[in-house]
């Protein structure tokens, strides 16, 4: 695509104009204390200036604490079931400017605009999922060991909830985190990935249509040193959710430590796609093709590993690699572009130093293995499909997260074999298992060490209404979405209610 055609398809898809944008504190929007701001652009075309943002200084993290602090004292009595017209209407806004949101968004981050329109979905339909926990919020009641004595344990809200939200799923992780957070009770301040925080201003003006009370969600730009760091040490807020990478994450884990704030980490992952001899090899190619080029890779679902039975090998990796061979790449705006850019040129230096990396290692360059740095590609930051063949468990490319356009194919012999290859990482986030035979499918479902397993069906695709979040390097206990989400954003208190008019002492009075 020239220039020409590019400026064309962003008049025809009525993109915003270049601007600054500023924080959302106490129902404002606010430069920063300092007056700095950074530039944010196209990853498809670097000469698209997506606008200006505040570079924030902990003043204005400082000032956003503040005002969620003292909406708090009111948002905490508000009934649930009201909280939840709030996000009712932000869940039908959402639907009314899905596609104006996600074109900005496919410029913002990269991603075809098909994915973005899904990941507008997710935010929509976690709009209406916690809505509708608005009238459940469910505790427990039970009965009491003694006579004329009630018990119940409910859900309370914690107070200020953090939030540091990644560039990959740029509308639909605030949403999850945060909109689990509003209608427990808790007010929000939310600082958004540097590279996208287009996304999660259009999310602050669409709470601020709806009329949400002043105060319970802020937004701060900035970066992680400067507003990230100070939010894991701030003694105002009292859960942090964070989802990046496994590094971070710890940083997180230990700053937080010191003032008892809980954590809810969501981190890396090296999901596996496990294909045995008697699955439908083309259904396993399509959900491998998707699963591992889906968000240029950028998932952290992403299936970077397929093991594959030795006697489907060749058959896998040659139908892969002719469709990876097929992949469009180009500006996620084009409808007939298959997969975008990577979102930042440090992030495509990275694809670039994985490939060579595997190529290093021995392994088998079978699709790919360029980044596309020429024609239409030169403004943007571009890399081919790339898969790798002849595979060994432990190579790096095996075992580390790359977060791009890579897959790895390692051979197996059996599903004790894939399963012992698929548990063999840090991470355990997402897998999947290609059969026809439900013993298997049972055994799999059981023996894999991730927090998200499919059957017949890709790593990626999770659905909100149930837990998202995974287990050794890639979680720390939590999850979040679904129910599980409710139980990072609320603490339980016991009740226990006496009528009997008289003191009876629990232990003791056994008659
Ligand atoms: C992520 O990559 O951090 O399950 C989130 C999926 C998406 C969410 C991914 N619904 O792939």
């Amino acid at each position: 695509m020239t220039t020409t055609d590019i400026t064309s398809l962003a008049q025809q898809h009525d993109l915003r104009a270049t601007r600054e944008y500023k924080n959302y504190i106490d129902g404002q929007w606010v430069s920063s204390s300092s007056g700095k701001t950074f530039e944010d652009r196209n990853p498809a075309d670097q000469d698209d200036l997506i606008g200006t943002f505040q570079e924030s200084s902990e003043d204005d993290l400082n000032a956003a604490v503040d005002a969620a602090s003292r909406a708090y004292e009111s948002w905490r009595l508000t009934p649930a079931p009201k909280r939840a017209e709030y996000l009712y209407k932000v869940g039908d806004i959402l639907k009314r400017d899905k596609d104006k949101i996600a074109r900005e968004m496919t410029r913002e981050m990269g991603k075809v605009f098909d994915e973005t329109k899904g990941d507008v979905q997710e935010a929509i339909d976690m709009a209406f999922l916690a809505a509708g926990e608005g009238r459940r919020l469910f505790g427990v009641t039970t009965p009491s060991e003694l006579h004329n004595k009630f018990n119940m344990a409910v859900r309370v809200p914690l107070g200020v909830a953090g939030l540091i939200t990644p560039w990959n799923f740029p509308i639909a992780i605030p949403a999850w985190k945060g909109m689990a957070a509003l209608i427990c009770g808790n007010t929000v301040v939310i600082k958004p990935a540097s590279l996208t925080p287009l996304a999660v201003i259009m999310l602050a003006e669409a709470f601020e249509e709806a009329g949400l009370p002043k105060g319970v969600w802020n937004v701060v730009t900035g970066g992680g040193r400067e507003i990230g760091e100070p939010m894991t040490k701030h003694s105002k807020i009292r859960v942090i959710s964070f989802t990046g990478s496994t590094e971070v994450g710890r940083d997180i884990s230990v700053a937080c430590a010191p003032t008892f704030k809980h954590v809810h980490l969501e981190m890396g992952g090296k999901n596996v796609i496990m294909v045995m001899d008697d699955a439908d090899v083309d259904l396993a190619v399509d959900g491998a093709l998707w699963g591992a080029f889906g968000t240029t890779g950028q998932r952290c679902t992403a299936a970077s590993r397929i093991v594959v039975h030795a006697k489907v090998y060749d058959q896998f990796v040659e139908k892969l690699a002719g469709r990876a061979k097929k992949l469009r790449v180009g500006n996620g705006l084009d409808p007939k572009i298959d997969m975008g850019p990577s979102v930042s040129a440090s992030q495509r230096k990275t694809v670039e130093s994985y490939v060579k990396i595997g190529k290093d290692e021995g392994a088998t360059c079978v699709a790919g293995g360029n980044a596309l740095t020429d024609g239409d590609h030169a403004r943007g930051f571009f890399h081919e499909p790339t898969v790798f063949a002849d595979v060994k468990r432990d190579m790096r490319i095996a075992q580390e997260e790359i977060f791009g356009p890579v897959t790895a194919v390692i051979k197996c012999d059996s599903l004790e074999d894939a399963i012992s290859i698929g548990n063999g990482v840090k991470y355990g986030l997402s897998s999947s298992l290609y059969t026809r035979d439900v013993n298997k499918a049972f055994t799999a479902m059981r023996d894999m060490e991730t927090g998200i397993f499919y059957v017949n069906a890709p790593t990626i695709g999770a659905e909100v209404h149930l837990p998202f979040g995974g287990v050794k390097e890639t979680g720390n206990g939590h999850r979040e979405a679904g129910v599980a989400g409710i139980d990072v954003f609320t603490e339980w208190k016991s009740i226990y209610v006496d009528y009997s008019g008289a003191l009876q002492r629990a232990q003791i009075d056994t008659e």
